[in-house]
């Protein structure tokens, strides 16, 4: 029965991963057409479970499944709905999948609690360079300024919103209710912790922190030919030595990552000297007082290599996420869970950043990492194995009736 239901759900995902934004590859981005597939997708496969469906003002995909009593708790389970740019199938989507596959598996058995699965609109931050929309309405941490925030065709979150149907002034009605017993996140690891070690499934221990900003380098356009060597104000000449020092400053410190995965060249022409540079930059590291040493190192360095190339350069940050504990309790509970199925319990620390250190603000949160083959995400080549899926599905059963029995005896 899990075997049959874990094809389903790598059936399902791989489907899913075709609605897309653009052809031939995977790109779904916060509210954009190939999410209303989605939601009819899912949605459909919820109500024939036994699910109240509907999406809440802040597009998050949302479904009950009613407890044995009418006031039990709430148990969340969810994950994200968005993907980055040339995606594979599974980061996100195998969380959601998953959810609604293990109320399937409950054949309308009802527990002492609601189950509600969520698909979360946007995590990646692609659309508007600031992820965890959909969490942070759920965890009511959203700040209303971030829905001013413009996508590069000059929609608004706001926008977006409204667009799709929704009611941009209600996103606080997004917010889950105070009865709430915890969410469970399942994911793909998206390294090779697990693979490495032959494990098919972690327990996160906890969730890394990060900084994502936009450093600006400008100096002057010029004419490609005729302006000396050293009478240039060359902001992509400035950003890229900075970019090197990123990379330098990461490799000399231990357990710090920094990347920058995005540069925009302005006006982008190439005989014209650029005159602008939006540089990207992504920091993370377990220690927050580690990450903001290393972002103001950054910082100090930029400003030292603009003076003396003669630039301008500003930071504007989107992002100062702290790292997470996940939560005591549920981590007991799903290692109990583990044992059930005679899977090995190995503890690991999220590298990724996921919905889960949102949703952590305002209940108990765990997750549960099945192992990256490859160690390979943010990738279509990112993959999951039949046989993992299947004994996430038995931990997630045993985690849910571990639960039942606690709630009964309290
Ligand atoms: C989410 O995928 C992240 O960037 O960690
Ligand atoms: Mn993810
Ligand atoms: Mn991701």
């Amino acid at each position: 029965m899990l075997a049959a239901k874990a094809r389903e759900v790598m059936a399902c995902c791989r489907l899913l991963a075709g609605f897309s934004e653009e052809s031939g590859r995977t790109t779904r981005t916060f509210l954009s057409a190939p999410m209303r597939d989605v939601h009819a997708h899912l949605g459909s496969w919820m109500e024939r479970c036994g699910l109240s469906v509907h999406v809440d003002n802040a597009g998050n995909l949302r479904g009950v499944y009613p407890a044995s009593a009418s006031d039990g708790p709430r148990l969340f389970i969810g994950s994200h709905l968005d993907t980055v740019i040339d995606a594979g199938a599974f980061d996100g989507v195998l969380g959601v999948v998953m959810a609604v596959a293990l109320v399937d598996l409950l054949e309308r058995r009802s527990l002492p609690f609601l189950i509600e699965v969520v698909g979360f609109s946007e995590e990646e931050g692609v659309r508007f360079g600031v992820p965890f929309i959909g969490s942070r309405a759920l965890a009511g941490t959203l700040d209303v300024d971030l829905l001013n925030r413009v996508d590069t065709r000059g929609r608004s979150v706001e926008d977006a919103i409204r667009d799709y149907g929704l009611d941009p002034s209600c996103v606080v009605n997004a917010r889950a209710g105070n009865h709430a017993l915890g969410y469970l996140e399942f994911h793909i690891e998206q390294g090779p912790v697990l693979d490495d070690i032959a494990a098919p499934l972690g327990v996160v221990r906890a969730i890394v922190g990060q900084s994502r900003l936009t450093a600006t380098f400008a100096g002057s356009a010029n004419h490609a030919g005729t302006t000396p060597m050293h009478a240039r104000r060359d902001a992509v000449a400035g950003a890229a030595e900075w970019i090197t020092a990123v990379e330098a400053l990461a490799r000399s410190t231990p357990g710090l990552v920094a990347t920058v995965g995005r540069i925009l060249a302005r006006p982008g022409s190439t005989n014209v000297i650029a005159g602008v540079c939006d540089t990207s930059l992504d920091v993370r590291h377990a220690s927050d007082e580690a990450r903001r040493i290393a972002v103001a190192t950054l910082h100090h360095t930029a400003q030292q290599i603009a003076s003396r190339r003669q630039l301008r350069v500003e930071f504007e940050t989107h992002l100062d996420q702290p790292a997470v504990v996940m939560s005591p309790t549920l981590v007991s509970t799903l290692e109990r869970a583990l044992t059930t199925q005679g899977v090995p319990i190995h503890r690991i620390d999220s590298g990724a950043g996921h919905d889960a250190m949102i949703m952590a603000a305002c209940m108990p949160a765990a997750m549960l990492f099945l192992r990256s083959p490859g160690g390979i995400s943010h990738h279509p080549d990112e993959t999951v194995l039949e046989d993992d899926v299947a004994a996430a599905l038995g931990t997630g059963l045993a985690f849910l009736d571990d639960l039942a029995r606690s709630l009964s005896h309290a």
